[in-house]
């Protein structure tokens, strides 16, 4: 195993990812940042340096498990304070297992800028994967507003909200198109700019290749898809998945897949990859890469429409998506048959003090100013709500088709504490929005941990009879998961990483607005935390004398 260095800066920049200029946090010049490639089993260290010269910074690597590396989890308020302008923070950790990460910032809504990337970790040499490529790249779809995070996140604590509404143009790889018509000049949006020409993905004819996908949206849900290509899914958050071919794959903000595809067709012309949203009525225009068969020219446009994802109200198509992926045979981790505790997690908007917020049993979460790695570690009992969270919610009563009239919803920074090595079930289930006949998709991300998903269903999760429907035999593990309209999702995984662990709506406007938790286990087992993650709250000047 090897040491991997990376020296980092993040810098404000002038940038036309989609025609459009905006403020945009690039990493070393570039949004996508650098691609960190590694073998499984090596130790990699990440200089971060913070030139945002008026804004704080954190860096968290999303998928990686940090086992023995709590405080290098990147997460704000959690794993450590933000990194402040001028400042150095130095990440170290290992990439323990083979597959497809991905990395953005932790802070707010700061991931909205631009900030991210992707992590591919290889088998060591000499092992191979029990599928056959020649090529392997890596892709990363987002969403892109024109509004700075800043204005977003004013907009959702304002009395009166605003919302964030549609973004305003999907990217590939960091590529868009906005229809600078519909702007305001050349100044602000121009469409000749080199900068927003398509990504291109340049393939050999008869050659087949490894695509590593990854969705890092702020909010929408996606419908990828390669014009006169079909597509063979591996692998699904670093886990291989029983293959199957899709013509469109949905992705959910947080997941990574890979897909096979083989150059096969008529190679004397290029092919539109396209993505588009699905799962919210779309406002937003679609995204728009070219398969440029080598040696045709890069930038030439296919002959025919770009391809268009199947209708944004399909759910049935999508959940149909997320119940074929089951780990391959050979390859399965067979869950443990029984849990030591459930957790229903109700998802549900309200309304508190004259702010629209989302509540997980009808709790809201509030970051608190010390980080809870730190707090907890060190037993300083002032810097959050000791009483811990709700285990569920009213089963029998609630309705979920109904819009919520829970007006006792809280905020809070109370925490839920596992047993170390306990095996706990997660019940994630949705409701109706504050919108009449609405319930929205959520993909729920969980740091420090791989779970098992052991059933998706519709409606009210049944405590006595959806258990007995679970998939103990082949489930997928992964980081991040949907949670359909009006559905619930189950998930397993075991209390085994000391450390405290964010698990949060991966939609970066919900967790502002209070989607998530935070999991604690095994505090007693982390080791002497970095003076590098204080600095701030009760920590501010070091550690309280005891
Ligand atoms: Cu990719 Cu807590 O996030
Ligand atoms: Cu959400």
């Amino acid at each position: 195993a090897k040491i991997r260095r990376f020296k980092w800066e993040a810098k404000y920049e002038h940038k036309s990812p989609d025609c459009f200029k905006k403020l945009v946090i690039t990493i070393n010049g570039r949004s996508p940042g650098p691609t960190i490639s590694a073998h499984q089993g090596d130790t990699i260290i990440v200089e971060l340096k913070n030139s945002l010269l008026t804004e704080n910074l954190a860096i968290h690597w999303h998928g990686i498990r940090q086992i023995g590396t709590p405080w290098s989890d990147g997460t704000e308020g959690v794993s450590q304070c933000p990194i402040m302008p001028g400042e150095t923070f130095t990440y170290k950790f290992v990439v323990d297992r083979p597959g497809t990460y991905l990395y953005h910032a932790h802070y707010g809504m700061q991931r909205d800028s631009g900030i991210y990337g992707s992590i591919r970790v290889s088998l060591p040499d000499g092992e191979s994967e029990p599928y056959a490529y020649d090529y392997d790249r890596s892709i990363i779809l987002t969403d892109w507003y024109h509004k700075s995070f800043h204005d977003l996140a004013t907009g959702l604590s304002s009395i009166p909200f605003v919302w964030v509404k549609e973004p305003q143009s999907l990217l590939i790889q960091g590529k868009g198109k906005f229809n600078c018509s519909l702007s305001l000049g050349t100044d602000v949006c121009n469409a000749t700019n080199p900068e927003c020409s398509p990504y291109g993905l340049i393939v050999i004819p008869g050659k087949t290749y490894r695509l590593r996908i990854g969705s890092l949206t702020s909010l929408s849900a996606l419908s990828f898809q390669i014009e006169g290509h079909n597509m063979t899914v591996v692998e699904a958050d670093g886990h291989n998945v029983e293959p199957f071919v899709v013509k469109n794959l949905f992705l959910y903000s947080g997941e990574t897949y890979s897909v096979l595809i083989t150059a096969d067709q008529d190679p004397s012309r290029n092919y539109w990859i396209t993505t588009n949203v699905v799962g919210r009525s779309p406002n937003t225009t679609d995204g728009l890469a070219i398969l440029n068969y080598y040696p045709n020219h890069p930038k030439r446009s296919p002959p025919t429409p770009p391809p268009t994802g199947p209708s944004w109200n399909n759910t049935s198509l999508r959940v149909a998506q997320s119940l074929a992926i089951k780990a391959r045979q050979g390859y399965i981790k067979t869950p443990p048959q029984t849990s030591d505790r459930m957790i229903v997690f109700l998802n549900t908007q309200n309304e508190i003090n004259g702010i629209r917020r989302w509540s997980v049993n009808n709790v809201s979460f509030t970051h608190p100013h010390t980080p809870y790695l730190i707090s907890v570690k060190h037993n300083l009992t002032q810097e959050f709500d000791q009483t811990p969270p709700p285990n569920g919610y009213d089963i029998v009563n609630y309705d979920i088709y109904k819009k919520p009239t829970n007006s006792n919803a809280t905020s809070s920074n109370a925490i839920y504490r596992l047993d170390f090595n306990s095996t706990v079930d997660v019940i994630l289930q949705n409701a109706n929005t504050m919108v009449t006949d609405n319930s929205e998709t959520h993909p729920w991300h969980l740091h420090g941990h791989d779970f098992w998903v052991l059933g998706y269903g519709d409606g009210k999760f049944d405590i006595y009879k959806d258990p007995k429907k679970y998939n103990l035999v082949n489930p997928i593990m992964k980081n991040t998961v949907p949670v359909h309209p009006y559905g619930w999702t189950a998930l397993r995984f075991k209390a085994d990483n000391p450390g405290v662990w964010a698990f949060h709506c991966h939609i970066e406007s919900h967790f502002y607005m209070g989607m998530g938790v935070v999991f604690e286990e095994g505090i007693e087992r982390v080791g002497v935390l970095p003076k590098s993650i204080m600095g701030c709250g009760a920590v501010k000047g070091g550690l309280p004398k005891p």
